[in-house]
C-alpha cells in the first residue's frame, strides 16, 4: 500500500520558530509510522519562494530574489536535519521541473477554457499573498492578518473557480473524510462558498518574481497556484517521466495549518477537478502554537521576552527527541495550544526524564546488578503480571487507532500509559526486596524479564515519534534497531540475551533554574540583535538613492566666512549655473587652494543660510577615522555640470 503525505511548502521567511516545526514534525511521525507498517511512503516538503514579498525584500537588500531565498532555504533544511525529518523530496518552487510543470498546468487549463483573460481590481495583502474583495476586508484591512492592503488593478487571467462551487459542496457532503476536523467544513461553507465563490485571479503583470505564463509572457503565475501545484509537480506530473505521479497520486494527506485550509480545501480541489485528476483523500487543518494567546509568528517572535522559540537553540539544549516529543504530545490535535518554556520543560521532565527514562535505567540497572547483565527467564505469570502483559500486547492497537485519526497525542498517551503501568509494576513487585531472598530468585528474574519486554516494546512503539532514544534502548537490549511493529508481541526477548545498563536518556532538568537561564539567554540574544541592527547602516533602495542629485562643479571663487574658523564660502560653477555654497572645510583647505578645483556638489538640497551666507548645495568630502578630510573630485577631467550616477 502507498501513502503520500505532504506538508505545506514554507515561505522562506527566516527567523524559523517552533511553530513552523509543528506541521512538519507531525508529518514526519506519520510518515515514519506508515513506513513501519510496511507501506510505501512518499513524504514531501519544501519551500514556496516566489511572489511579491520575496521580490520586495530582495530589492530592499539589493540582492536577486534567488540570492535572497537561497540562504533561508538552507537554514530551513538545517532545521529539518536537526529534527531528523525524513522527507523523500524537498521541493523548491524555483526548481526547474516545478516551474515547467506549473507552465504546463496553466497551458492545460487555458486550452480547456478554465483559464480566461479579463481585468482585475482588488485588494492585495502582500504578507499573505492574498487578494480580497472590498466586502471581504475587515475594517479595511486584511481579514487574515489585519495588515494594510493595497488596491491593485490589472489585466489578468482568471480561473473559473465559481463553476466548481457545486462540486466542492458535493465533495464535502459525500465525503466527510475529505476535510477534517469537521469544524473547518462549516468555516469553508459559511465563510467562502455560501457567500458566492468568485472566479480567481491567477496571474500578475506587476510581480515578476514567479513563473511566466507560457501563453502570455507579460503574465506571471499567482503564487498560490504555483505553490499548490508542488504536490503534483514533485511527482513529475505532465513531465517526461511521471512514474512517481502514477505511483503516489492522489495524496493521502495534506496536513496544513488552519489558516491555509481555504486554499487546500477550495482552490486546490477545483484545480484538480479542472485538470481531471483524482482528489486528495484528506486535507487536515491543524491548530496553532500560541504565545500569549496569539499565533506564534515571525513578527510575534520579536515580542517574546522569556521563551525560547528558536528550534536550533531548543534542539541544542534539550535534544531533537525532546522537541519532537513536546510538539507531538502537548498540543491537542486539531486545536490551538499555548507554548511556554515552562510547559515544554515540565512535559519533557515528567514524561521523558522521569517516566520513560526512569523505567529504562531502573530496569537495565537491576538486570545488571542482580543478573550480571544477562536477561533472566520469565516465570509463571501471576495476576499482576497478566495485567501488565495484556496492556503491553494491547498498546499497539491503541496507537494504530490514534494514528489513523492522525492523533499523535493520543498515540503517545497510550504508549505512556504502558510506561506508567510498568513503573507501577516495579513498585508493586519491589524487586529490591525479592533480591534479598534467594528463594524468590526465579520470581525476581520473571519480574525483570517482563520489565525488559515492556522497555523493548515501548522503544519500538516510540520509533515514529522519537528518533534517538529508541535506538539507544534497543541497542542496549541487544535487539535489532530496525525492529518493526511485527515484533510487538510480548515474550519475544530471549532469556540469556545480554542487557546493557543504559545511562539516563534524558537529564532531569531543574525547571526553575533552567527558566531563569533561558530568560537570560533570550534577552542576551535580543540585545545582540538590537546592537547588530543599530550598527548596520540603514539600507536605502536604489530609488531612494536616485533622489539625490549630484553634479560636477568648478570652484571659481572662495573666501573665509566672517567670524568662523570652520566655514569657507565657495562660488561654484555648475554647467551654466553659478551657486553659492558654504562648507565646513576651512581647517583642511585654504581659499586659495580651493579655487580652480573640480568638486562634486549635491544640488537638490533645500538651500540654507549658514552664518548669514546662503548655501545652495553641499560639496562632497571623504573623512577617515583619524579625522583626515579630502575633497572628492572626478578622477579624470570632466566638464562642470556633469551628473554623478
Ligand atoms: N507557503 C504557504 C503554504 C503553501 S502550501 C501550497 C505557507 N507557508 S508558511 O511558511 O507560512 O507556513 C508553513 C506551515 O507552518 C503552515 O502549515 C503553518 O500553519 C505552519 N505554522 C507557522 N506558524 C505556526 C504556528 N505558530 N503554529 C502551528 N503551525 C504554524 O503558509
Amino acid at each position: 500500500m502507498k501513502y503520500y503525505i505532504t506538508t505545506p511548502i514554507y515561505y522562506p521567511s527566516g527567523n524559523w520558530h517552533i511553530g513552523h516545526c509543528y506541521t512538519t514534525v507531525i508529518c514526519d511521525a506519520l510518515a515514519r509510522f506508515h513506513r513501519m507498517q510496511g507501506e510505501d511512503v512518499y513524504f514531501l516538503t519544501g519551500t514556496d519562494e516566489h511572489g511579491q514579498k520575496v521580490e520586495k525584500e530582495a530589492a530592499k537588500k539589493n540582492v536577486t530574489p534567488k540570492g535572497f531565498v537561497d540562504p533561508l532555504v538552507a537554514e530551513l533544511k538545517d532545521v529539518w536535519r536537526l529534527l531528523d525529518i525524513s522527507y523523500d523530496r524537498f521541493i523548491r518552487t524555483t526548481d526547474e521541473d516545478h516551474v515547467k510543470c506549473v507552465q504546463r498546468i496553466y497551458q492545460k487549463l487555458y486550452d480547456s477554457g478554465d483559464i480566461y483573460k479579463s481585468e482585475y481590481a482588488g485588494y492585495y495583502c502582500t504578507p499573505c499573498e492574498s487578494m480580497w474583495t472590498v466586502a471581504q476586508l475587515k475594517d479595511g484591512k486584511c481579514p487574515d492578518c489585519g495588515r494594510e492592503v493595497t488596491l491593485q488593478k490589472e489585466e489578468s487571467y482568471f480561473f473559473r473557480l465559481s463553476k466548481y462551487a457545486p462540486r466542492i459542496l458535493k465533495l464535502y457532503g459525500d465525503n466527510p473524510e475529505f476535510l477534517q476536523p469537521k469544524s473547518r467544513v462549516n468555516e469553508m461553507v459559511n465563510n467562502f462558498i455560501k457567500p458566492g465563490l468568485q472566479d480567481l485571479c491567477v496571474s500578475r503583470t506587476t510581480v515578476k518574481w514567479g513563473v511566466q505564463l507560457p501563453f502570455d509572457k507579460k503574465h506571471y503565475a499567482y503564487v498560490w497556484i504555483d505553490a499548490l501545484s508542488n504536490y503534483i509537480s514533485a511527482l513529475g506530473y505532465l513531465s517526461e517521466d511521471d512514474t512517481l505521479f502514477r505511483k503516489y497520486w492522489a495524496a493521502d494527506l495534506h496536513l496544513v495549518g488552519k489558516e491555509i485550509v481555504r486554499f487546500h480545501a477550495i482552490i486546490w480541489p477545483a484545480i484538480l477537478m479542472a485538470l481531471g485528476l483524482p482528489l486528495p483523500r484528506q486535507v487536515y487543518g491543524h491548530g496553532w502554537l500560541l504565545i500569549g494567546g496569539d499565533k506564534l509568528s515571525k513578527s510575534k517572535q520579536d515580542a517574546v521576552k522569556k521563551d525560547l522559540t528558536d528550534p536550533y537553540e531548543l534542539v541544542k539544549r534539550y535534544g531533537a527527541d525532546a522537541v519532537r516529543y513536546f510538539l507531538l504530545r502537548e498540543i491537542p490535535f486539531g486545536s490551538d495550544g499555548e507554548y511556554t518554556n515552562e510547559r515544554f520543560l515540565m512535559r519533557v521532565n515528567a514524561d521523558l526524564a522521569n517516566d520513560f527514562g526512569n523505567l529504562v535505567s531502573r530496569t537495565t540497572a537491576m538486570i545488571s546488578q542482580y543478573f550480571g547483565g544477562v536477561l533472566p527467564e520469565q516465570d509463571a505469570d501471576e495476576g499482576v503480571d497478566k495485567e501488565l502483559i495484556s496492556l503491553a500486547d494491547g498498546t499497539f492497537a491503541k496507537v494504530k487507532d490514534a494514528m489513523a485519526r492522525l492523533n499523535a497525542p493520543d498515540a503517545l498517551g497510550a504508549v505512556f500509559a504502558l510506561v506508567a503501568r510498568a513503573n507501577k509494576y516495579i513498585d508493586e513487585t519491589a524487586p529490591w526486596s525479592l533480591a534479598k531472598d534467594e528463594s524468590k530468585r526465579r520470581r525476581l528474574g520473571g519480574v525483570l524479564y517482563r520489565l525488559a519486554e515492556c522497555v523493548r516494546m515501548t522503544a519500538v512503539l516510540l520509533k515514529p515519534f522519537l528518533t534517538r532514544a529508541p535506538e539507544i534502548v534497543l541497542k542496549g537490549l541487544s535487539c535489532d534497531e530496525s525492529a518493526g511493529f511485527d515484533t510487538l508481541t510480548f515474550g519475544r526477548l530471549k532469556a540469556g540475551t545480554g542487557i546493557e545498563k543504559i545511562a539516563p536518556l534524558f537529564p532531569r532538568i531543574d525547571v526553575k533554574k533552567e527558566l531563569a537561564e533561558v530568560e537570560k539567554l533570550v534577552n542576551a540574544k535580543k540585545e545582540a540583535k538590537k546592537e547588530e541592527e543599530t550598527n548596520m547602516p540603514t539600507e536605502i533602495t536604489i530609488d531612494d538613492f536616485a533622489k539625490v542629485e549630484i553634479k560636477v562643479g568648478e570652484v571659481i571663487a572662495c573666501e573665509r566666512v566672517e567670524k568662523s574658523d570652520k566655514l569657507l564660502h565657495e562660488t561654484v560653477k555648475i554647467g551654466d549655473e553659478v551657486r553659492s555654497v558654504v562648507s565646513g572645510i576651512a581647517k583642511y583647505y585654504t581659499p586659495e587652494e580651493m579655487v580652480g578645483k573640480k568638486v562634486l556638489v549635491v544640488t537638490n538640497l533645500k538651500p540654507v543660510k549658514l552664518r548669514g551666507v546662503l548655501s545652495e548645495g553641499m560639496i562632497l568630502c571623504a573623512e577617515d577615522k583619524d579625522g583626515n578630510l579630502a575633497l572628492v573630485s572626478p578622477e579624470k577631467p570632466i566638464a562642470s555640470g556633469g551628473s554623478v550616477r
